[in-house]
């Protein structure tokens, strides 16, 4: 019985990973929605509605990075289509894009090295090394995403 239901979990986990891997809006969305819930965190600390720790600083920065890496390799032609608000510029202007993820990259990782091993010291610390991430959100969703009021 043990291996039955071993054998059943591994296939489960197996059906979990093709599925996702079958479609890359839900992958990118998730990872973005990792992207806002780290912002927000280190949002609530910047204006103090939580207190600072360093160690939840860098863990949001951390999640920001590994974002910034992975979420360029979910945009395959033909995934434009669905419940999406992916902008055809991506693919229009498929340089551009490029180079707005590769801002990200850098300036999330000029970020972790900013947070060192243990966080950034304290709050203004803190501010300094997340505050250029910050800008690219926006500047990136003004152009590749559709903007849905
Ligand atoms: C390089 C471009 C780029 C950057 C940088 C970027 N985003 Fe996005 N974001 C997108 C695109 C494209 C979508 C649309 C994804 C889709 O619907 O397929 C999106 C979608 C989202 C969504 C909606 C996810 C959903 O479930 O529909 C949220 C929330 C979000 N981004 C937050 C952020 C935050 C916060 C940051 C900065 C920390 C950020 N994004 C940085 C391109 C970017």
């Amino acid at each position: 019985m043990k291996k039955l239901a071993l054998a059943v979990s591994i296939l489960c986990l197996t059906a979990t990973g093709v599925a996702a891997a079958d479609d890359p809006i839900a992958v990118r969305k998730a990872i973005m929605q990792a992207n806002a819930a780290s912002a927000g965190l280190a949002g609530a600390m910047l204006k103090r509605e939580i207190d600072y720790n360093p160690v939840i600083a860098r863990a949001a920065i951390l999640t920001l990075a590994a974002s910034a890496k992975t979420f360029g390799d979910y945009f395959p032609d033909g995934s434009n289509d669905g419940d999406t608000t992916a902008a055809p510029a991506i693919w229009e202007n498929a340089e551009g894009f490029q180079a707005a993820l590769d801002k990200y990259v850098s300036d999330t990782a000029a970020a972790v090295e900013a947070a060192g091993k243990d966080g950034p010291a304290d709050l203004p610390a803190f501010q300094a090394a997340i505050g250029p991430v910050f800008g690219n959100c926006k500047s990136c969703h003004e152009t590749f995403r559709i903007q849905k009021n």
